[in-house]
């Protein structure tokens, strides 16, 4: 099982978009994928037509019970999406409070890893929407991710925010003693503006090792795939200027996890 983590401090930046297209292109080769909400807004658990104000089985209810130090069977909290392969662990508004009732706790930071560790091997990948706000949850994605995925805006402010981010990466790094592998994705790119093309050079001037080397192109297809809730994948076909994109992505992070290009793991012809 592989563990993306999709993260970025700034809000609107492309979090969700990226977590559901990237799930909905794994599942629609046949991968078993998670996807994880853990915002309180429930933007992730809503694209799937869950109501993220139900306070049981959803991700509240799997920290609320490790902090009782009850273990939780994923079957009570997984919702079943109407998408073969795609799964969703659902937020809860109830999320919200969460650094505030158990941030004091001991092992509160790892209840996602331990989680992964129990149930993640029914899955090929899991997929973890984050929130923008730095707390229990981010933190947890974190510490449970072999790969930090991170959607930036190509405006001038992108900058301002990743620069939080790294910083927090870098200190989550020290106490886990492992490096963290990020990939930086620019997001609603605008060829035809100058402030993307300035803010893409910015990027590639201070993260040239973790900026992807493509960009996301503005496609109004995504927002009317999201009032569909269905994913782009399964939505647009498969000539749209952002799912290409997006499938371009998922190559280039496969072969940064190693892992041989989808192509060449089809069955060959007879
Ligand atoms: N490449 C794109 N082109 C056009 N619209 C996009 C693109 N990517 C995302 N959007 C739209 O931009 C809006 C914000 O995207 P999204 O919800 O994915 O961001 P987010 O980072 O998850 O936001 P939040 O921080 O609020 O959770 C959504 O309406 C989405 O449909
Ligand atoms: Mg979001």
């Amino acid at each position: 099982m592989k563990a993306w983590a999709i993260c970025n401090q700034k809000g609107g930046v492309g979090k969700t978009t990226t977590t559901v297209t990237l799930g909905g292109l794994l599942a629609a080769e046949g991968r078993r994928v998670l996807l994880v909400d853990l915002d309180p807004h429930g933007s992730l658990t809503s694209y799937f037509g869950r109501s993220p104000d139900a306070m049981d089985g959803s991700v509240y209810t799997l920290f609320e019970r490790a902090a009782g130090g009850v273990h939780v069977p994923l079957a009570s909290m997984l919702a079943r999406t109407r998408f073969n392969g795609l799964y969703l662990l659902p937020a809860s508004t109830a999320l919200v409070s969460l650094d505030r009732q158990f941030g004091a706790r001991d092992g509160m930071g790892l209840v996602l890893a331990h989680a992964f560790r129990q149930w993640g091997q029914q899955f090929d990948h899991v997929l973890m929407d984050c929130s923008p706000t730095l707390g229990m949850l981010m933190v947890n994605a974190l510490a449970a991710s072999d790969r930090v995925i991170v959607p930036v805006q190509t405006d001038f402010l992108a900058l301002k925010g990743l620069e939080r981010l790294m910083h927090t990466l870098a200190m989550i790094e020290r106490s886990r003693g492992r490096p963290f592998a990020v990939t930086v994705v620019p997001t609603m790119y605008d060829s035809r503006t100058r402030a993307a093309e300035e803010g893409l050079q910015n990027l590639h001037a201070r993260y040239p090792a973790q900026l992807w080397q493509g960009v996301i192109p503005i496609d109004t297809r995504f927002r009317n795939a999201s009032r569909a809730g269905i994913p782009i994948s399964h939505f647009a076909p498969r000539s749209a200027r952002g799912l290409q994109a997006y499938a371009a992505l998922l190559e280039s992070l496969r072969m940064a996890d190693g892992e041989m290009p989808a192509y060449a793991t089809a069955a060959p012809r007879s």
